[in-house]
């Protein structure tokens, strides 16, 4: 994971007992009310690299490394499998999909790209 090339991040922003959530992000924020699904993208053009990982970093909890997608397989972790979707093709691009933000899903999103150890 230490040569993992970090290509942006995202935070979503749930305030609480407001009902809605933010993702800041490129291009411009995106609303979401709670309950609702946010997807966020990825996309890189290493042509070495065939994984993208995703990583959620929050104050509370610090990083928790939240799944992969190593070619065309889509590996999300135990914890996570009912929460997110995986898709995309990890030597290009991906995309992470939160299933009903809530406020325990305030975060600064990473996504990286990696490449296979062989
Ligand atoms: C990858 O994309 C960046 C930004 O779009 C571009 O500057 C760079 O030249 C591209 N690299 C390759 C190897 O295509
Ligand atoms: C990846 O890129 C292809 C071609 O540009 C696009 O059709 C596809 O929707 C993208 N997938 C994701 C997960 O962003
Ligand atoms: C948020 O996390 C707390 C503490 O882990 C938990 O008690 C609560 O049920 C969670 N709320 C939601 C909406 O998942």
């Amino acid at each position: 994971m230490i040569n993992a090339f970090i290509i942006f991040s995202v935070t979503l922003l749930c305030l609480p007992g407001s009902g809605v959530c933010s993702v800041f992000q490129t291009p411009p924020d995106l609303i979401k009310n709670l309950n609702e699904i946010a997807e966020i993208k990825c996309a890189h053009n290493v042509s070495s690299y065939d994984r993208i990982l995703w990583y959620k970093h929050s104050q509370d909890t610090g990083f928790t490394f939240m799944g992969y997608i190593f070619a065309t397989s889509l590996k999300p972790e135990e914890e996570f499998t009912t929460k997110i979707k995986l898709s995309g093709d990890g030597s290009k691009n991906g995309s992470l999909t939160i299933n009903s933000v809530s406020v325990n899903d305030s975060a600064v999103y990473y996504c990286a790209a990696y490449y296979t150890v062989l």
